[in-house]
């Protein structure tokens, strides 16, 4: 462990496969064409003294501190705009360079408070760094001339401060909001000695249009921007690479550490999904680890109406044990299941679903993936042959026509959204294909080729509908076809969509898209160069949220976009480890591998590694689990990190379901909104506090490392070994590599896993094996893992959640960048500031109509249930839509949501939603009754009362 200092080259890296020879201060450099002469020092362990240049930017030249001479060239060239060329002899240190940088070092000085003593930079300020390094001792200008040292600071973003006086204008900052970011909100003001970074004119950063993502602090070579987390705690002392806990991204960073202290979390360069890249949550909203609503110690109770008491590990182990066998005893083995957490860790997952089938004795596991992204695994797998997207990030690099449909990056997997802006800046067309106008449709140096504002629910008719254009306009990759798909599968399929009913024609009669848009966005798509389509949960969370998936995989197919960088069906996956969750068995169907559990070859190598006999029949999923809980046959429930009460759809049935069960065991982070119908409470750790991997969107495995002992005492881990252990079924593992070990050992697609492997090459994308050892980055490369690709029939059958005149309204739901799924971590952060409440977003004509104005409190009816929100008024969304996020359970929108689902696998409806919205006065009844209820379920006994 040590404070892991990452190389600043000064400059990028050239992709040039050309080298060139050269020397260096009497060295010889061999490196790559294009490269600049500061790089090449550096790699040669030359250090040339730099300002402006860093190297996550390209090389600005403005600071004139990374001066350098050059036989036979006239003048002191900048280093770091200099490009290598064969034959060059560079000096960096001769009397006169030395003599310039010590002149440019003595006017950023003179214009600098000289505070460096009780500076929260002081130690890491390149600024003080650089002044070492060239030798200045003194000042000849002396402080006294014209100087900004008297300007304010700006402290209105809750997580960095601005302060301007120590700014030496090397426009560092503004570069990383260009380049790295795609914002845009930072300029330089003025000119010459007045130039001054600004956040916009007259605002400041809360104000202004920063997202809050950290780059320009990262950049900053002084202490102007500076984490307030720096200045309260100190410099770092140590630090540890670890994995964000957020999205499906996946980004790596350094946690910065002193003693068990998170002193700021750093995205790291290193980091192969992120590039040295975050957003506000992974880089900022940690303080949920520390917050004081965190429960540290078990709780039981009797009844959900009781107390909670605090007891024991141990006792509140031997209660779940005895309460589990208690049911299964007097109701059968299958009336207890688990539900694993997509927000833990593969180990852990690994072993809930161990213990369901092994300690239980059922398949009565299922995971959070059931209501995102199963259609995914359903889809996929039927016509490739695996269940997950088939490139990595890096791949966006090489894509000239990008399809966003169903999703919104620039919110949900805001990392992603910057590398794929940046592609766009550089020429590449997007197509976006949503209901509501999402900020990548138009952002600074950004426009979207064509937007598809098509009514919620219609994704299959316009999917179908392009494939309709692609076949019918002989833009087929017939080549690719031939070679990589079943024949006679494509034939039937191109018959169907050939077909007039899927004709732009007819589906513009009903989708909401114009006829030459979709023929459009068709003909970019399959002649545009290399095609990639990104999908989030705007295509799955429908009833024929699978086959919106398979008609995905059918264009890619269709047009040879599949194998290769640059192209390829991505799903964005929502929680940090949804992929993980699928991929370790979390399906009542599917044991790890997504082996099928009536695989009796499958299933005979667990038997005989556990010691037990499976079961070869499915579990129930998660709303069977509720169902069959109303119905009185379900009565308990082990819940690992994840809130059901509020994630899943039609909140009502969920919490009749639970209420109706006789043990339901809750392992979180704090009372969550589950935890109002629990019986047993068991507190959980967060990513600081566990070893472990996740997996992110783009396959890649990457390691989780403990910074700190788990506040609760036991980690998540360890809390499901000593459960099952309770219940008589024990799991041995000392650590949980050894259950990396165990998974690689029963996995084929992890069969080349392991912690020293990870150690080693930073990150691994399965399948990881002896055919790819080192991980596949790109899946399908000259051939599908099923054999042939299989075309399937996409026919529209439309949501029987229909707009009538009660719900005249589609409602459609989705996140914001602040907010993390059901908000449980980030609103216990500062990230409040920016979204202390849900909206529901509503166009102006229908708000008109409903005499609604922006802020005014709206009731929204389904047939499922009511709640109240105030609404925004925007023209984001078209007449007839209205959209809403989910974060805070004061709103619950999936009160609304009803219990349609994906016809292949129950992934619910949450994207269609009739609904009527009118004036109300307030928070509803429902909204009140349930605040009631859950202050009283959350109330905890004081040990006088525990004592009656
Ligand atoms: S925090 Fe990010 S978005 Fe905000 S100004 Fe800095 S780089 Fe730009
Ligand atoms: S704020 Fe920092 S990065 Fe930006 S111009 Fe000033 S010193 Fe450079
Ligand atoms: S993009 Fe996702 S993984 Fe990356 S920092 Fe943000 S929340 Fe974390
Ligand atoms: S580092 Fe080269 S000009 Fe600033």
């Amino acid at each position: 462990m040590g404070l892991i200092h990452e190389t600043d080259y000064g400059t990028k890296p050239s992709a040039s496969a050309k080298t060139v020879s050269l020397t260096i201060d009497g060295t010889k450099v061999e490196i790559a064409e294009g490269t600049s002469i500061m790089r090449a020092a550096m790699e040669a362990g030359i250090q040339v003294p730099k300002l402006c240049a860093t190297d996550t930017l390209d090389a600005f030249g403005s600071c004139r501190l990374c001066l350098v001479e050059i036989q036979g060239r006239n003048g002191t060239p900048a280093s770091c705009t200099t490009p290598v060329a064969e034959g060059l002899v560079v000096s960096t240190q001769t009397p006169r360079l030395k003599q310039l940088r010590r002149g440019v070092m003595e006017l950023y000085i003179s214009d600098h408070p000289l505070d460096c003593l009780t500076c929260a930079a002081n130690g890491d300020c390149e600024l003080q760094d650089m002044a070492g390094a060239v030798g200045l001792r003194e000042v000849r200008y002396g402080y006294e001339g014209e100087n900004h040292l008297g300007l304010a600071k700006d402290e209105s973003n809750p997580y960095f401060t601005f302060d301007s006086s120590k700014c030496i204008a090397c426009s560092r900052c503004v570069r990383a909001c260009e380049e790295t970011q795609g914002t845009f909100a930072l300029t330089i003001e003025g000119r010459g000695f007045g130039s001054r970074v600004s956040a916009g004119a007259g605002e400041t950063f809360l104000e202004s249009d920063c997202v809050s993502c950290g780059a320009c602090v990262q950049a900053c070579p002084t202490a102007t921007l500076t984490e307030k987390s720096v200045i309260e705690i100190g410099q770092p002392e140590h630090s540890v690479v670890t994995t964000c806990a957020y999205c499906g991204v996946g980004c790596a960073f350094k946690a910065e550490m002193r003693g068990e202290e998170v002193v700021r979390m750093v995205p790291y360069k290193d980091g192969k999904a992120n590039r040295g890249h975050s957003c506000v949550k992974g880089r900022f909203a940690w303080g949920y680890a520390t917050h004081k609503d965190r429960i540290l110690n078990p709780m039981i109770r009797a009844k959900m109406t009781d107390p909670w008491r605090e007891v024991s590990w141990d006792e509140a182990l031997a209660y779940a044990a005895s309460e589990f066998k208690r049911i299964q005893a007097k109701y059968g083995r299958n009336a207890v299941g688990g539900i694993t957490s997509s927000r833990c860790t593969n180990e852990e997952t690994y072993l809930v679903q161990k213990l369901v089938r092994a300690g239980f004795g059922n398949n009565n596991v299922d995971t959070c993936a059931r209501v995102c992204h199963s259609p995914t695994g359903y889809g996929l797998s039927t016509t490739y042959g695996t269940s997950a997207g088939t490139q990595d990030f890096d791949s966006v690099e090489h894509a000239d026509v990008v399809v966003v449909i169903g999703a919104n990056p620039t919110d949900g997997h805001p990392v992603f959204a910057s590398r794929l802006k940046k592609r766009l800046r550089e020429g590449a067309k997007l197509i976006v294909i949503d209901p509501r106008r999402i900020d990548l449709v138009r952002t600074p140096h950004v426009a979207a080729a064509h937007h598809l504002p098509l009514r919620p629910g219609t994704n299959v008719a316009v999917l179908t509908a392009m494939a309709h254009v692609i076949v019918t306009e002989g833009l087929v990759d017939e080549a690719f076809v031939r070679a990589n798909c079943d024949l006679a599968e494509f034939n039937r399929w191109a018959a169907f969509v050939a077909e007039e009913r899927n004709s732009p024609e007819e589906v513009a009669k009903f989708a909401g898209v114009a006829v030459e848009t979709i023929r459009a966005a068709a003909r970019l798509y399959a002649t545009g160069g290399n095609a990639a389509i990104y999908y989030g949960l705007g295509v799955t969370e429908h009833s024929q949220g699978s086959t919106a998936v398979m008609a995905i995989a059918n264009l890619a197919m269709a047009t040879g976009n599949i194998g290769r960088p640059g192209v390829g069906v991505n799903p964005l996956r929502g929680q940090n480890n949804v992929q993980g969750a699928c991929d370790m068995g979390s399906f009542p169907h599917e044991l790890s591998g997504y082996r099928h559990v009536s695989d009796d070859g499958a299933r005979a190598m667990f038997e005989n590694l556990w010691n037990v006999a499976l079961d070869k029949e499915p579990g129930l999923r998660i709303p069977n689990m509720l169902d069959a809980a109303v119905n009185g046959t379900f009565k308990g429930l082990y819940i690992q990190g994840e809130d059901i009460l509020q994630s899943d759809p039609d909140t009502h049935h969920v919490a009749a379901g639970l209420g109706a069960m006789e043990c339901v065991i809750v392992q979180d982070l704090f009372l969550n909104e589950t935890a109002n119908y629990a019986h047993i409470f068991l507190p959980g750790s967060t990513f600081l506090e566990k070893d472990g991997t996740f997996t992110n969107a783009e396959r890649r495995i990457q390691r989780v490392r403990k910074v700190m002992a788990p506040r609760n005492g036991m980690g998540d881990w360890e809390v499901t070994l000593a459960f099952a252990k309770a219940l008589g079924f024990t799991m041995d593992y000392a650590h949980p590599g050894e259950v990396m070990d165990e998974i690689a050992a029963v996995t084929p697609t992890f069969k080349g896993v392991s912690y020293a492997k990870l150690d080693e090459l930073g990150s691994i994308q399965w399948p990881c094996n002896d055919k790819a050892p080192e991980g596949t980055p790109v899946m399908h490369v000259g051939g599908f893992v099923r054999g042939k690709g299989r075309f399937m029939i996409t026919e529209y059958v439309a949501t029987d959640e229909r707009v009538g005149p009660r719900f005249p309204l589609l409602l459609t739901t989705g996140r914001i960048l602040s907010q993390y799924n059901v908000g449980a971590q980030t609103r216990r952060t500062a990230n409040v500031v920016w979204h202390e409440e849900d909206r529901l977003e509503i166009n102006p004509h229908d708000a008109e109509v409903r005499g609604i104005r922006d802020g005014d409190w709206v009731a929204v009816r389904s047939r499922a249930g009511e709640t109240s929100l105030r609404a925004l008024i925007t023209d984001r969304v078209a007449a007839g839509v209205v959209y809403t996020t989910f974060h805070h359970p004061d709103t619950q929108a999936n009160v609304v949501t009803t219990d349609y689902s994906d016809w292949a696998t129950n992934c619910p409806e949450y994207k269609v939603t009739a609904v009527q919205c009118l004036p109300s006065n307030g928070p509803g009844a429902w909204q009140s009754r349930y605040r009631e209820h859950a202050a009283r379920s959350r109330r905890i006994a004081k040990p006088a009362e525990v004592a009656e």
